[in-house]
């Protein structure tokens, strides 16, 4: 089964990914996760993608094509991957197709998770996020177990330095002008699935599972 989650930043692609790791036992690849990763073991590439995510802006389709096509080459990829915040331009798309024919797989299903500008604001404001699993969970909408504890890891969660309400609004430019031409690509084919992001996690998860069976 490979998946792509799509959907605006803070639709909640990142809180779905944990339920189908869950379910079918394959592994999530964000690349906002891979590039943050990057960045806190200092590596060259992440002190260069850093500039562009503080700022809300895309890093360049050189880099990310370069990460994903060795996450792909892994091991734990055989079974099926669930991609998340990735591809997100149109380059990248057309990129993962080669990659993908060349691996002689292709995508499954794409799942968009509806939400509307006005309510990611507050989403992403009150987001709480495991800085080793890449869990998220918000402070009202999505609380964990115990205050500021990952539910999956036990670890003390963090806020992510671009979840402030300025990166936001650049970050959802950068989704209308570069990533949501994405949604006719997949529509096209044949492979786009709909669901509303706006219902409660749960309920959320059910209308995926729903989907994929
Ligand atoms: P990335 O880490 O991918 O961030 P993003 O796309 O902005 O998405 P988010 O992680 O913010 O949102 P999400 O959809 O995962 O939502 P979540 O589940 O956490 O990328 C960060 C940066 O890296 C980018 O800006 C860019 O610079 C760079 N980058 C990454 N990939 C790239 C690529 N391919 N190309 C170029 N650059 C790239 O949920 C959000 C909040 O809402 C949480 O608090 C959650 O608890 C809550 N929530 C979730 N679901 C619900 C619900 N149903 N109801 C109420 N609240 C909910
Ligand atoms: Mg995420």
């Amino acid at each position: 089964m490979n998946i792509m989650l799509f959907g605006a930043p803070g639709a909640g692609k990142g809180t779905q990914a944990k339920f189908l790791i869950e379910k079918y036992d394959i592994p999530q690849i964000s690349t906002g996760d891979i590039l943050r990763a990057a960045i806190k073991a200092g590596t060259k590439m992440g002190l260069e993608a850093k500039k562009f995510m503080d700022e809300g802006k895309l890093v360049p389709d050189s880099t990310i094509i370069g990460i994903i096509r060795d996450r792909l080459a892994e091991k734990d990829c055989v079974e099926g991957f669930i991609l998340d915040g990735f591809p997100r331009t149109i380059p990248q798309a057309e990129a993962l197709e080669k990659l993908m024919d060349n691996m002689k797989i292709s995508l499954d299903r794409v799942i968009s998770l509806n939400v509307a500008d006005d309510l990611i604001v507050d989403r992403i404001t009150g987001r709480r996020v495991c800085p080793k699993c890449g869990a998220s969970f918000h402070v009202e909408f999505n609380p964990p177990k115990s205050t500021d504890i990952c539910d999956y890891c036990g670890e003390a969660l963090i806020i992510r330095k671009d979840d402030t309400a300025e990166t936001v609004v650049n970050r959802l430019a950068s989704y209308h002008a570069q990533t949501a031409p994405l949604f006719d690509f997949y529509t096209t084919r044949g492979i786009m699935a709909e669901v509303d992001g706006t219902k409660d996690v749960l309920e959320v998860k059910e209308d995926i599972f729903k989907i994929l069976g």
